[in-house]
C-alpha cells in the first residue's frame, strides 16, 4: 500500500541541491532512476524534472530497517527522502548536475509502486516511437522531453512578457468557426441544433484577428491552437500551435522590426545565442533563384546556376527540348564530390525524380582530371569546358544538372541541395541562420483546380507598383507578404493586408469566386470593410517548429506533450474513435461504411 506525504514537504527539486547545500537536511520526491544493491550498501537515483539526486543508504549511517526497505525499491517507484546533504564519499560523478554530492537519508516513503514500464526511462531512448507514444505519460519522463517541454513553456512565457511590453493585447478568438477555407483541408464538426450544419476548426485566427483591427484592439497577440487536416510530416501536425499577432497602421518593416527584437530576445534568454539585427532579406525572386527554394537553408552555399543559355545551342535533347517548352537549365555544384561511386550518383537520380525531374544530368570531374559525364557525348569539347567554367566546376567536383519547367528544375535542386549537405554533413545544428523571405508571388496556379490561387491567403495585400497586372497578368503580381526562415524551415509567416473593399472584392474575383460566393463565405469581412478599416499587418510563427529548432530536434513531435502519428491518429488514446449511434442520431448524421462507399463507386 501506498504511503502517505502526510507531515513532509518538498524543499527542493532534486537537481537544484549542489554543493552549497551541504549540511542541510532536505526533503526530495521523486522517481527511483535506478537502485544498485551492494550489501549493506544502496544507492538510489531519484529523479525528477530536474534530473537525478544520488541518495545512499549505508550500515552504520542508515538503519537497518531503511537499507532492507530501500533495497527493495525498484524502477519508477515514487518517493519522498528527508535526508542530510552531503560531499560524496565516492567518486565524483562528471556526468550529473549533482555529481559531487550526495543525500544520506534518515526516512524513506515509498508514495507510489510501479509495475516494471514497458520501457526503460532514459535519454535518447532507442526504443519505437510507437510504443513510446502508446505510452506517452512514460515517455515524457525522459529528460529528453523534459527539457523540450520546459523549453517550449519558457519560450511561451517570454513571448508574452515581450509582446504585453510591446502593447500588444492578448484576446482569444474562437475555436468552432464557419469554414473558410485558407489553402488546406477544414476539420469539421457538425452541429447539433442545426442539424446538417457544420462548424470548422480554425485554420489560423486570421479573420478574426483583421476585425480585431477593424474594431480598434491596434496591437493582438494570442497563443492560438490551429487545425489542418493536410497530410502529416515531420514538421506537421494537424493541430499546432501558433504564436498569432496583428498590427494596425503598419508597413512590412514595422512587423519585420518587432518580429526581429523578439525572436533576438527569445534565443538570447532561452539559448544564450546572440541573433544579429537586422537578419538578412532575400527576395522570392532571389531565393528561387539562388537557392531553388522560397525557405533556404543559408548555413551553406552550394547555391544553383543558371545554364541556359551556356546550352542554349547544344545538341543533347533533353537540355533542347526543356529550353525550347519554356524551361531552363540549371545546375548546382558539389565540391569534393567528384569522385562519388556511380551507384550513390543513380541515387541522386531516383531521388530527383522523387520531385518531378525526369532525370539529373551529371558531370564528374576526378581529382585527376578526367570527366565522366552523362551527357558528354552530345556536346562538343568546347561545350563542355564552357559549361563547367560557367558552374565554376574544378577537379574533385560533382556537376549536377536539371532541365524542366522551373518549378520542377527548382523543387528538384532545392532538395537535391539539402541532401548533398546531409551527406557532406555541411549542417550545423548549433549555427542559426535567419532569413526574411519577401515580395512572394501574390498568386499561384493550380493545375489541380485550373485556377489561381493565393500563394500565402486571399487577405494578403498585393505590391503597389503591381496592381496594374492583376487582370492582365495576374501571375506576375507579388505580394506584400513575407515568410521568417530559420535554417531552411519556415518558422513564420504573414503579409500585410488588403484593407480595401475593391481590392478585396477584386482579390476574390481572380481567385475565381462569383460575387455571391465571396459573400457566402467572407461577406462578414467585406461588411466590416464598409466601416472604416486600419490599415494591419501580421504575422504568425508555428511555435512547434520555433521550439524543435531551438531544442535541436529532427520532428516536431518531439515538442509537443501528446502529438499526433501519420495517420493523425493519437496511437495512446486511440482518438479518432467510434461514437454512440445515440451521439450520431442526435447530430442527425449516417455514417456511409468505407466499402459500402467503395460499391457505390463501382
Ligand atoms: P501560415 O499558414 O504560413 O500563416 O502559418 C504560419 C506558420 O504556422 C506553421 N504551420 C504549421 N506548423 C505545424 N503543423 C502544421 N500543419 C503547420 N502549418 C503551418 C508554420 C507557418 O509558418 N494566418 C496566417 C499568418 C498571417 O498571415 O498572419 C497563417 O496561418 O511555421
Ligand atoms: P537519356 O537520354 O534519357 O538517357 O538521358 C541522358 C541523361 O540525361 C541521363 O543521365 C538522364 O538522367 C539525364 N536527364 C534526363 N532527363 C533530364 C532532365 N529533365 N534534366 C536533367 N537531366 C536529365
Amino acid at each position: 500500500m501506498a504511503e502517505s506525504m502526510k507531515g513532509l514537504k518538498r524543499t527542493h527539486r532534486c537537481a537544484e541541491l549542489s554543493a552549497a547545500n551541504v549540511g542541510e537536511k532536505v526533503t526530495i520526491m521523486g522517481w527511483v532512476q535506478k537502485n544498485r544493491n551492494k550489501g549493506g550498501l544502496v544507492f538510489v537515483d531519484v529523479r525528477d524534472r530536474s534530473g537525478i539526486i544520488q541518495v545512499v543508504f549505508e550500515e552504520g549511517k542508515s538503519e537497518a530497517a531503511l537499507i532492507e526497505k530501500a533495497a527493495k525499491l525498484r524502477a519508477e517507484y515514487v518517493v519522498a527522502i528527508v535526508g542530510t546533504v552531503a560531499k560524496r564519499s565516492g567518486a565524483v560523478n562528471d556526468h550529473l548536475a549533482t555529481g559531487e554530492i550526495e543525500v544520506l537519508p534518515e526516512e524513506l516513503r515509498i508514495l507510489s509502486e510501479s509495475e516494471t514500464p514497458p520501457f526503460h526511462i532514459e535519454e535518447n531512448s532507442k526504443t519505437k516511437e510507437e510504443v513510446r507514444l502508446k505510452y506517452r505519460y512514460l515517455d515524457l519522463r525522459r529528460p529528453d522531453l523534459q527539457r523540450n517541454l520546459m523549453m517550449r513553456s519558457k519560450v511561451a512565457t517570454l513571448t508574452r512578457q515581450f509582446l504585453a511590453e510591446e502593447g500588444f493585447l492578448e484576446i482569444e478568438t474562437p475555436v468552432l468557426i464557419k469554414s473558410t477555407p485558407e489553402g488546406a483541408r477544414d476539420y469539421l464538426v457538425p452541429s447539433r441544433i442545426q442539424q446538417g450544419q457544420f462548424y470548422a476548426l480554425p485554420q489560423s485566427p486570421q479573420l478574426f484577428k483583421q476585425l480585431l483591427m477593424c474594431s480598434g484592439y491596434d496591437r493582438y497577440f494570442q497563443i492560438a491552437k490551429c487545425f489542418r487536416d493536410e497530410d502529416l510530416r515531420a514538421d506537421r501536425q494537424p493541430e499546432f500551435t501558433q504564436i498569432d499577432m496583428e498590427l494596425s497602421f503598419v508597413d512590412v518593416d514595422d512587423v519585420i522590426e518587432v518580429n526581429e527584437r523578439l525572436l533576438a530576445k527569445l534565443f538570447k534568454e532561452v539559448l544564450g545565442v546572440e541573433v544579429s539585427l537586422p537578419i538578412q532579406r532575400m527576395t522570392w525572386q532571389e531565393a528561387m533563384d539562388r537557392f531553388g527554394s522560397d525557405k533556404p537553408d543559408i548555413r551553406f552555399g552550394m547555391e544553383l546556376t543558371n545554364v541556359t543559355d551556356v546550352v542554349k545551342d547544344c545538341e543533347f535533347v533533353v537540355f533542347k527540348n526543356a529550353i525550347e517548352n519554356g524551361g531552363t537549365v540549371r545546375g548546382i555544384n558539389a565540391k569534393g564530390q567528384g569522385g562519388m561511386a556511380r551507384k550513390k550518383i543513380d541515387k541522386l537520380v531516383d531521388f530527383a525524380k522523387d520531385y518531378g525531374a525526369k532525370g539529373l544530368a551529371y558531370i564528374a570531374i576526378h581529382e585527376d582530371g578526367t570527366v565522366k559525364s552523362s551527357f558528354a557525348k552530345f556536346m562538343t569539347e568546347d561545350e563542355m569546358k564552357a559549361l563547367i567554367e560557367a558552374m565554376g566546376g574544378e577537379n574533385g567536383d560533382l556537376l549536377l544538372f536539371a532541365a524542366d519547367k522551373n518549378k520542377v528544375v527548382w523543387d528538384t535542386l532545392g532538395a537535391l541541395r539539402l541532401e548533398l549537405a546531409r551527406q557532406m554533413e555541411l549542417l550545423d545544428k548549433n549555427e542559426y541562420k535567419f532569413l526574411w523571405v519577401t515580395e512572394f508571388p501574390l498568386l499561384e496556379w493550380s493545375e489541380e483546380q485550373n485556377r489561381f490561387t493565393a500563394m500565402h491567403h486571399p487577405f494578403t495585400m498585393p505590391m503597389e507598383e503591381d496592381l496594374q497586372y492583376i487582370d492582365s497578368d495576374p501571375g506576375r503580381v507579388r505580394a506584400k507578404a513575407y515568410d521568417i526562415v530559420l535554417n531552411g524551415n519556415e518558422i513564420g509567416g504573414g503579409s500585410v493586408r488588403i484593407f480595401d473593399q475593391e481590392i478585396q472584392s477584386k482579390m476574390f474575383e481572380v481567385l475565381g469566386f462569383t460575387e455571391e460566393q465571396a459573400q457566402e463565405q467572407f461577406g462578414f469581412l467585406l461588411t466590416a470593410f464598409k466601416y472604416g478599416v486600419p490599415p494591419h499587418a501580421g504575422l504568425a510563427y508555428g511555435l512547434d517548429r520555433l521550439v524543435m529548432l531551438m531544442a535541436k530536434q529532427d520532428s516536431i513531435r518531439d515538442v509537443i506533450a501528446f502529438p499526433k502519428v501519420k495517420d493523425a491518429s493519437d496511437l495512446m488514446t486511440e482518438a479518432p474513435g467510434h461514437v454512440d449511434e445515440k451521439q450520431l442520431e442526435e447530430l442527425g448524421i449516417a455514417v456511409v461504411a468505407k466499402e459500402e462507399k467503395k460499391d457505390d463507386a463501382e
